[in-house]
């Protein structure tokens, strides 16, 4: 008999449309040797478990419900095989200030930074921590959103501005620009799998410079630095995976500046479509998309 296949995809994070992307290229590169249902995940998870009675659950979700660890602790309870990272691990990747805390503890240099609080904080004098602490052009951002939604990069001129668009979030993550490039690892399980550099055309690697094909980001593979540096790279993201305690596949995504990598994040649940960066990466090592896929699935446990 078949293996039954759920898929959770689309969910109700920012990232919706991303996951179902993700979820149906899966599901058409799985459906000819599995039994596959995709599931259009809206906090309807335990009735899709106990009617398709899944073996595994591939875990296509992005961002809230998806990649911070609910949807997780609900697969923990139901003692159904999962992909990607378990419960907590998947809730401090996605919480940009827990993990930086963590990565700094472990000596990983990521760009400094403040957490800044709508109702506590005073907008008065922050100018002046930030020019203390970070020093403007700063980046401005949600502590656990992804896809680079609310990503903002600001002079000081506009900071004000920029900052009050982020109002809704009530916490933000207000961090030191880092110029140079933009370079993401894959990481699969004890594989250090390899690394892919980023040239957007647009001001930096924004919401459509990932998915707007039209806006023609380049992507270089394999990445032009001496064999010393990607694998100095390589060697950051796989400690970083490892401290978080991440299962599966993992994208950290770094900046290089100065002959220095500054870890941003850690993606516990990556894009997948075939446009996508890991399965970019896979291919450049000969592991085709089927093959990618089912390392995945073959990875899935309880209690992870
Ligand atoms: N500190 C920074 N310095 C320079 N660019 C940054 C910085 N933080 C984010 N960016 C830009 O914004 C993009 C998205 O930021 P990231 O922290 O990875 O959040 P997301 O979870 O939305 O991907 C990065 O890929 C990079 O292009
Ligand atoms: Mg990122």
């Amino acid at each position: 008999m078949k293996k039954k296949i759920l898929i959770l995809g689309g969910g109700i994070s920012k990232e919706r449309q991303i996951s179902l992307e993700t979820a149906k290229q899966v599901k058409n590169i799985l459906k000819k040797k599995y039994k596959v249902l995709l599931s259009d995940l809206d906090r309807n998870l335990e009735k899709k478990i106990k009617t398709f009675k899944p073996s595994i659950v591939f875990n296509a979700l992005h961002g809230r419900f998806g990649e911070d660890g609910y949807a997780q602790s609900i697969l923990e309870s139901y003692k159904v095989k999962y992909t990607h990272s378990g419960v907590l691990s998947s809730a401090l990747a996605m919480d940009k200030v827990a993990s930086k805390k963590i990565f700094k503890e472990n000596k990983i240099l990521t760009p400094r930074f403040i957490k800044f609080n709508y109702q506590q904080n005073m907008h008065r004098g922050l100018k002046n921590i930030i020019k203390k602490k970070l020093k403007f052009p700063v980046v401005i951002k949600p502590i656990n959103e992804g896809s680079s939604v609310g990503v903002y990069i600001t002079s000081e001129k506009n900071f004000i501005k920029k900052l009050s668009k982020l109002k809704k979030y009530q916490e933000v993550m207000i961090e030191e620009y880092i110029a140079g490039r933009e370079i993401q690892v894959a990481i699969l399980g004890k594989k250090k799998l390899g690394a892919i550099e980023l040239r957007p055309k647009r001001k930096f690697y924004d919401y459509k410079a990932k998915y707007d094909v039209k806006s023609k980001t380049e992507h270089i593979i394999p990445v032009k630095l001496q064999k010393k540096k990607i694998n100095k790279v390589l060697n950051i993201a796989f400690k970083a995976h490892k401290i978080l305690n991440c299962r599966g596949v993992t994208r950290a995504d770094f900046k290089f500046y100065r002959n220095k990598f500054y870890l941003l994040e850690i993606n516990t649940q990556p894009g997948m479509t075939k446009l996508s960066l890991v399965p970019e990466i896979a291919a450049y090592k000969g592991i085709t998309f089927l093959n990618l896929i089912e390392w995945i699935l073959n990875d899935a446990s309880t209690n992870r």
